[in-house]
């Protein structure tokens, strides 16, 4: 036992040594009827995905990668907004860890001194008008030492080892996450939206700033205003019309 205090997520835990993603392995085991709170963990990933369709780079060893599977009795339209928990969580995991000082950059980048150290992929299955499951996917750069990154990376990343100076256990790393997910998901389940909203915009890099979103939308600058219900990003133009950004990738300005 790995001494969890968890009422729901962690409470089926599944390793793995290598996988392609444990966000493939994750859905398959969900389609098949795993448990709400089934978290799937592995130690390298030979096709690790990202947002956008691009690749996480996955060694063993020494990061994490982990896939949690979610059951919540919402509509397909709220999903996005369970991909605010992880960012929260992981942010309170890595400050509970390893001491440092995370922030968090729309939608749900989880950066330290301005370098991405994690990233979150969310899934979901549904054909109705609930949803069947979810599969949140989190990675974080825990030990990975700075010549494991590729050089053409699109955002600054680095470890939380390099940021703290010295290892960083992934054990009590893991524990601390999956904790702070199960604080946060049993919150969502009894109270809503509103408490993990108030609890990422505490953490937010972006809210009030200035910024600029470029996606599928085109480029768009503005100042940001907060999140709403769908999860998308509140942003008041220059000239002065009130903005919802759904996808895309932010740059914080001056
Ligand atoms: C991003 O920032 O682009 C999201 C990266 C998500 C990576 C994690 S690692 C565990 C899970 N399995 C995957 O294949 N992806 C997610």
């Amino acid at each position: 036992s790995v001494g969890l205090n968890v009422a729901r997520i962690g409470t089926s835990l599944v390793f793995v040594g290598e996988t392609d993603s444990t966000n493939t392995l994750a859905y398959r085991l969900a389609e098949d009827g795993a448990v709400e709170g089934t978290v799937v963990i592995a130690d390298a990933q030979n096709r690790g995905r990202g947002r956008l369709g691009r690749q996480w780079e996955s060694p063993a060893g020494v990061n994490l990668y982990c896939s949690i599977i979610l059951r919540p009795p919402i509509m397909p339209l709220h999903a996005p907004q369970l991909t605010f928990l992880s960012a929260v969580a992981v942010a309170e995991a890595i400050e509970r860890s390893a001491g440092l000082a995370p922030v968090i950059k729309w939608p749900n980048d989880v950066l330290v001194n301005g370098f991405k150290v994690a990233g979150m992929l969310n899934e979901m299955s549904a054909e109705t008008e609930r949803i069947d499951f979810l599969v949140l996917g989190i990675g974080v750069n825990i030990n990975m030492q700075r010549d494991q990154f590729p050089t053409d990376l699109r955002h600054p990343a680095s470890s939380l080892a390099i940021e703290a100076g010295h290892e960083v256990s992934r054990l009590s790393f893991a524990r601390a996450l999956l904790e702070s997910l199960d604080v946060h998901y049993s919150q969502y389940r009894s109270e809503g939206y509103a408490p993990l909203r108030q609890a990422w915009l505490g953490r937010s890099a972006v809210m009030g700033r200035r910024v600029r979103v470029s996606g599928n939308q085109g480029d768009m600058t503005g100042t940001v205003e907060g999140i709403d219900e769908i999860g998308a990003l509140l942003l008041r133009t220059a000239h002065g019309t009130l903005e919802r950004v759904l996808a895309g990738d932010v740059t914080i300005e001056g």
